[in-house]
């Protein structure tokens, strides 16, 4: 059974891992601030997710284009005409529902209960502002829905300067913004979020082993993380359901306290995205392979997937209850290069001066090598439980003892074993524990 919703919000809010926006003005609707520990969460995910997709491979390139982008380039993809959701609107009490939200039942209002009268309505997705100071003459732009298509627009810029056979890819990580319909279930679906794309060119008769390679590859990375095999499931899209520019659509599904919903998406777009552009703009962005020489628009298979979405997901698999000696307690058990801490250094009596001086030496030590955290504001047995709390995968504790043999115990969150180290071999036995890259 996943954990209640609940109880990853109040964690996340107790322990300063994500708050609601602007919260002392009241909160702004889907909308979410990440605190100390959400901000370390974050940057170890994108992290994770640029090493296996940028740093480990030969074939991708990375990118970090504009959020504001020539209107053009909506109009090309597609997005000015087709990017809207249809929903209704109930008469009654004004509150508005996607029309394939589950909660709508026999086309009654779920939050009145009175028949949906009216026809169902389409709405953009986009965000729009104005670039320019005077209204007059301002250039209407959009706040980018996806980051592919910052992608697709320096399709030729990669050529020209990295000179890629293909296959190869072009890897970014950035915001993204949509002015959904329906919001709610805590980060699931937010007006902002951070999106993590890779487009991968491919010769248009190889589209579909790629596309199978992709779907195994993005997998693979959630178990590799940590998400356990049994939360995970894919799911194909259906005929009807495809979007304008794909030929097929896998979504990683996970279990979430709320069902089972996306957490990525792998999409064949074939050539759709570079035809569109090269039409629009005017420049022809097409392949040229020099063997056989052809000319050509590859086909692009897409891993779209969100971090505000995967962070939510390693909360919710972590986090874990147990019993220890009849009390409870509260394990975020997080792979070791997720963890927002890596090591925690505790002074077992806060009031021997000797003791906690050797304790903070060790933490200014440690934290050249290993995000580390510092604390001697309560019992020890306080002390560990805070760190299981937030994931902390090892704590180095100082005691009496370590005054004399200059040794301290380390703790291991999960068994909760304590070993003891000697302060020569410390580094380069949580070195080797951590295994962090
Ligand atoms: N370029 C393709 C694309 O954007 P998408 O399925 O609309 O495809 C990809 O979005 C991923 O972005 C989703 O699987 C999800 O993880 C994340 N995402 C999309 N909309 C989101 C939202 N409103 N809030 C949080 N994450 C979102």
């Amino acid at each position: 059974m996943p954990v209640e919703i609940e109880k990853i919000i109040s964690l996340s809010k107790r322990r300063g891992f994500i708050f609601q926006s602007s919260e002392i003005y009241g909160g702004l609707a889907s909308c979410w601030d990440y605190g100390p520990l959400g901000v370390e969460l974050k940057q170890n995910i994108k992290h994770a997710w640029w090493r296996e997709m940028v740093y480990l491979r030969d074939d991708v390139f990375g990118l970090d284009a504009a959020i504001l982008m020539h209107p053009k380039v909506w109009e090309a993809s597609g997005h000015t005409t087709s990017f809207s959701d249809p929903f209704l609107t109930c008469r009654d009490c004004n509150k508005y529902y996607r029309q394939d939200s589950l909660e709508i039942k026999d086309n009654t209002c779920p939050s009145c209960g009175k028949p949906f009268s009216n026809q169902v309505t389409r709405a953009n997705l986009m965000l729009e502002t104005q670039l320019g100071p005077l209204k007059e003459t301002a250039l209407n732009v959009y706040l980018r829905p996806e980051t592919a298509q910052g992608i697709f627009v320096n399709f030729a810029n990669i050529l020209v300067t990295k000179h890629p056979k293909l296959p190869f890819g072009i890897a970014q990580i950035g915001k993204a913004f949509r002015n959904e319909i329906t919001t709610g279930n805590f980060t699931f679906r937010t007006r902002e979020f951070e999106q993590m794309e890779l487009e991968y060119f491919v010769p248009p008769d190889e589209d579909e082993k790629y596309y199978e390679y992709w779907i195994n590859q993005r997998l693979n990375w959630y178990i590799k993380l940590g998400i356990k095999k049994e939360n995970l499931r894919l799911r194909a899209h259906s005929k009807e359901e495809l979007a304008h520019y794909a030929k097929a659509c896998t979504d990683i599904e996970y279990n979430f306290p709320f069902g089972w919903m996306e957490l990525e998406g792998i999409a064949n777009r074939k050539d759709f995205d570079l035809c569109q552009h090269t039409q629009f703009s005017g420049v022809e962005l097409t392949y040229f392979d020099d063997q056989k020489r052809v000319r050509f628009y590859p086909y692009i298979i897409e891993p779209s997937g969100g971090v505000d979405r995967a962070l939510l997901a390693f909360l919710i698999d972590a986090y874990r209850e147990e019993k220890v000696k009849g009390e409870k307690r509260v394990v975020l058990g997080l792979d070791r290069r997720l963890a927002p801490f890596k090591v925690a250094v505790l002074p077992l009596l806060s009031n021997r001066s000797e003791i906690v001086e050797m304790a903070k030496k060790i933490f200014l030590e440690l934290r050249q090598n290993f995000v580390t955290v510092y604390d001697d504001t309560a019992s020890i047995g306080r002390l560990y439980r805070r760190q299981d709390e937030i994931g902390t995968v090892y704590c180095v504790t100082v005691d009496v003892q370590s005054l004399e043999d200059k040794k301290v115990t380390v703790r291991d969150r999960d068994t909760m074993l304590q070993e003891r180290i000697g302060l020569d071999n410390l580094q380069e036995y949580l070195q080797v524990k951590l295994n962090l890259c």
